[in-house]
């Protein structure tokens, strides 16, 4: 994964800005996840406003991350999560509290993996064909302002090596202005 910026444009997300993903077809998953997390912190270095940033976010990691069908973000707003910035088809826009695998995620404060979403008791299907899920709940001064959802259309998609690098995604977006 490359991110390119056209000469003499600031990095970040200038109008002027031109980022251009390459991807390496030889590197591994940690490799693939250090170079995303080079570009999102570039992305997101010089622009202050969140939506903007959560959006290009999901961007990068739908762009970046082979066999993910759906990336986004559910805010928490009261009791509920309110679906944000996402890449992938129509979504559920809100979810209860304690409901799904966000509201699970969000309720345990942990990142939870789930290899086969038919085995996950109370898993909302937003679209038939997901197959694995991961989601990352966002802490910011103790409080979860968010979870980061990604779906595969593929069993088992998702490991402990996704997890502790989705949770630098996490850290990364809970240190950006709520
Ligand atoms: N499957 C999620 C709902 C959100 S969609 O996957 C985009 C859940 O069970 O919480």
């Amino acid at each position: 994964m490359r991110t390119s910026i056209d000469p003499g444009a600031r990095p970040g997300l200038s109008s002027r800005a031109m980022h251009r993903l390459e991807i390496p077809a030889d590197l591994g998953k940690p490799e693939i996840y250090a170079e995303l997390l080079a570009s999102l912190r570039a992305l997101v270095e010089d622009e202050p406003d969140l939506i903007a940033n959560l959006a290009n976010i999901t961007a990068v990691l739908k762009q970046g991350l082979a066999d993910v069908s759906w990336v986004g973000f559910y805010r928490q707003i009261g009791p509920d999560l309110v679906l944000g910035p996402f890449q992938g088809k129509l979504a559920c826009t809100r979810i209860a509290a304690g409901k799904g695998v966000c509201g699970a995620a969000a309720a345990r404060r942990v990142t939870l993996v789930v290899p086969d979403v038919d085995a996950f008791p109370g898993h909302i299907a937003c679209d038939a064909g997901s197959r694995s899920e991961i989601v990352v709940p966002m802490i910011r001064a103790g409080v979860v302002v968010a979870v980061l959802d990604l779906d595969s259309e593929r069993y088992a998609r998702f490991d402990a090596v996704d997890a502790a690098h989705l949770e630098q995604v996490a850290a990364l977006v809970a240190g950006l202005s709520w």
